[in-house]
C-alpha cells in the first residue's frame, strides 16, 4: 500500500485533512516530550539520517522564522539542504518557475521549501513537476511545501499555530474561541485558518480590524460553510467594549509592503485600532494568552514589549514550536513517518450533476412560443436564455465572449429580449441559420461560458434537439479563460505558461485552482 504522505505537497492548509493534522501533531507532541527529557533514542526515530535527502529552500520574499526553522529542521534530519540564492539565480534571466523546480529536482531533491509573491506557485510546480519526474523516470515525486505566497496562504504557519493552541487547551479538541486581530485583508497567516481551525470540532471566530483590513468575504464566507460562529469588530477598543471576550487573542502585523497608496497613508490611524495598550490588560479574562505570527515592528509594535514577561506572552512558544512541527512535517513527507497512520474512510462524494442536460421536446403539445424578435429559423441553432437577469450592456458584452470563444462567426445575430416566464428580466439570444448542431466539445465551452442557457437545434422549422446547459464543476484548457488576480501564478501578465484552472463551489461560483480567488462565471473570461 502507497505510504499516506510521502511526495505530497502542502499548498494550502486544506491539503492535509483534519485526521492528518491530528496525527501530525500528536507526532509533534511525542518529539517535543522526548526532547524534553532527552531521550535520545525516541529522538533519533524522529530523523530520517541521510545525507542524500535533499531538502531546497527557495525564499523570494524576506523570512526570518519560516526559513531558519526548516533549515534546523533539515539540520535535525542529518538531510542535504540547499538554498537558492533567488538574486542571482537565472529567475533574473526571465526563466520560468517549471523550469527552475524542475531542474532543482533532477539534482535529487526531495522536498522544496518555497515562499513567493505570486499565489498558487506550490499547486503549479505539484503538477509540472509531476510531468518532468515521470518524462524523466525519477524514482519518486518530489514534495512542495508553500512558505507563504502572497497573501494566499501560509500553511506551516497554520500548523505551528494550531500545535500551539491545543497545548494552551491540553489537547481538547472540542471547541475553539479566538479572536483574531489585524491585518486580515493582507495577512497570509489568517486566511489559512478559514480551514485550519477545522481542526477543532466547534470554532467561534472574531475578527477584529478596521474597514479596508477586514478579512476578504471569500474567507469569511468559506468560515461560516465550514460551521464557524463568526463575528467582526472595527477595533480592539470595540471588542473590549462587550462581554463575549475570547481568551485566545491571534494578531497578525499590518503588511505595509503589500497595502496601496490608499491605505498606507491611513497607517498610523489604522495601526492604533489593532495595537494592544497597557489600559486593556485589567479589560482581559483571566487566562488570555497572545500568540502572533511575527515579526512586529520594532517602533510601533502591536503587541508592546511590556507584554513579553506576563503569562500572556504565547507567542515565543508559538515561534519555537514551528521548528518541531516542520521536522515532523519534512519526516512525514519523507516518507519516514506516516506508516501508523490510519486514514479515515473519506465519505464519497456523490456523483457531479450532468451539466449538459437533454430535454425531451417529443411530446410538446400545444401552441409554439418563439422568442421576441426571432423568427423561427428552419436550420440551424438558436442559443437562449443567455445571462437572465442581467443589464442589456452586460447581456451583449457577454454574447460578444461567447461568439468570440467558440468561434459562432457568420450568418445570425444577438438579440436582447425578455423573459417569456418574467417580462421584467432581460436575456441574450444568439441565432444562427445553418449549424446544424454544435459539437460536444463546444456543448461543453458553451455550458462553461453561458451556464443557465438553452442550446435548441433547429430542423425543418422545429426544435429537434434542446439542451440545457449548467455549470461544470472544473473549467480548464478552453481559449479565453483567465484568472484576473495580478499575483496568480496563472494571470497571463505572468508569462509563467500555467493554464488557467476553476473549480465550481457549491454556490454556484469559480474557485481558481492555484489562487483560490472566487469570480461569477463572466469575471473569468476575458
Ligand atoms: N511567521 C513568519 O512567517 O515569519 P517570517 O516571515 O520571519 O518567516
Amino acid at each position: 500500500m502507497a505510504h499516506p504522505f510521502a511526495g505530497r505537497s502542502l499548498a494550502v492548509i486544506s491539503d492535509f485533512d483534519r485526521e492528518e493534522r491530528r496525527y501530525l501533531f500528536n507526532k509533534t507532541r511525542e518529539l517535543k516530550e522526548a526532547l524534553n527529557r532527552d531521550d535520545t533514542k525516541r529522538i533519533e526515530q524522529f530523523r530520517i539520517n541521510n545525507p542524500d535527502f535533499g531538502i531546497y529552500e527557495v525564499f523570494l520574499e524576506d523570512s526570518t522564522r519560516t526559513k531558519e526553522s526548516f533549515k534546523h529542521a533539515a539540520l535535525f534530519h542529518r538531510a542535504k539542504l540547499s538554498a537558492l540564492s533567488t538574486d542571482s539565480s537565472s529567475f533574473n534571466k526571465g526563466e520560468s518557475y517549471a523550469d527552475t523546480f524542475n531542474n532543482l529536482a533532477g539534482y535529487d531533491n526531495r522536498v522544496f521549501i518555497i515562499r513567493s509573491k505570486l499565489e498558487g506557485v506550490c499547486r503549479w510546480l505539484e503538477k509540472a513537476t509531476s510531468s518532468y519526474t515521470e518524462r524523466n523516470n525519477l524514482p519518486w515525486s518530489a514534495s512542495f511545501i508553500n512558505a507563504g505566497d502572497g497573501r494566499h496562504e501560509h500553511p506551516t504557519q497554520e500548523l505551528l499555530d494550531e500545535f500551539t493552541f491545543l497545548e494552551d487547551n491540553n489537547w481538547d479538541y472540542s471547541s475553539i474561541h479566538i479572536a483574531l486581530v489585524g491585518d486580515l485583508y493582507h495577512g497570509r497567516t489568517v486566511h489559512s485558518k478559514a480551514d485550519g481551525l477545522q481542526v477543532f470540532d466547534s470554532v467561534k471566530v472574531d475578527l477584529i480590524a478596521p474597514d479596508v483590513l477586514e478579512m476578504p468575504p471569500y474567507y469569511v464566507r468559506q468560515m461560516r460553510d465550514n460551521g464557524y460562529e463568526v463575528r467582526m469588530f472595527p477595533s480592539i477598543e470595540q471588542y473590549l467594549s462587550q462581554e463575549d471576550l475570547a481568551k485566545k487573542w491571534y494578531f497578525t502585523r499590518p503588511q505595509l509592503e503589500r497595502m496601496g497608496d490608499r491605505v498606507l497613508k491611513r497607517q498610523d490611524e489604522l495601526r492604533e485600532m489593532i495595537s494592544f495598550h497597557q489600559r486593556f490588560l485589567p479589560l482581559l479574562p483571566e487566562g488570555t494568552i497572545f500568540y502572533h505570527p511575527l515579526p512586529r515592528n520594532k517602533d510601533k509594535p502591536e503587541l508592546p514589549v511590556f507584554l513579553d514577561d506576563l503569562p500572556l506572552n504565547g507567542w515565543e512558544r508559538q515561534s519555537a514550536n514551528g521548528r518541531l512541527v516542520r521536522i515532523v512535517l519534512v519526516g512525514m513527507l519523507g516518507g519516514l513517518l506516516g506508516d501508523d497512520f490510519t486514514a479515515v474512510n473519506k465519505v464519497k462524494q456523490p456523483d457531479e450533476a450532468r451539466f449538459i442536460e437533454y430535454v425531451d421536446t417529443s411530446d410538446r403539445t400545444g401552441p409554439k412560443r418563439y422568442s421576441e424578435g426571432v423568427h423561427p429559423i428552419s436550420e440551424g441553432i438558436v442559443i437562449d436564455h443567455i445571462c437572465k437577469g442581467d443589464s442589456s450592456q452586460e447581456i451583449r458584452e457577454h454574447m460578444g465572449k461567447i461568439v468570440s470563444t467558440l468561434a459562432l462567426h457568420g450568418k445570425g445575430g444577438e438579440w436582447v429580449s425578455t423573459s417569456q416566464e418574467d417580462e421584467s428580466m432581460l436575456k441574450g439570444i444568439i441565432f444562427r441559420p445553418g449549424h446544424s448542431t454544435l459539437k460536444e466539445k463546444k456543448i461543453r465551452q458553451l455550458a462553461a461560458i453561458a451556464p443557465g442557457c438553452t442550446l435548441n437545434v433547429i430542423s425543418q422549422g422545429a426544435v429537434k434537439k434542446k439542451y440545457r446547459l449548467h455549470t461544470p464543476p472544473k473549467l480548464y484548457g478552453i481559449k479565453g479563460l483567465t484568472c484576473n488576480n495580478e499575483l496568480c501564478i496563472s494571470c497571463p501578465d505572468h508569462h509563467e505558461g500555467v493554464t488557467p484552472h476553476f473549480i465550481r463551489t457549491e454556490e454556484g461560483s469559480m474557485r481558481c485552482l492555484y489562487c483560490d480567488t472566487t469570480y461569477s462565471f463572466k469575471e473569468i473570461w476575458r
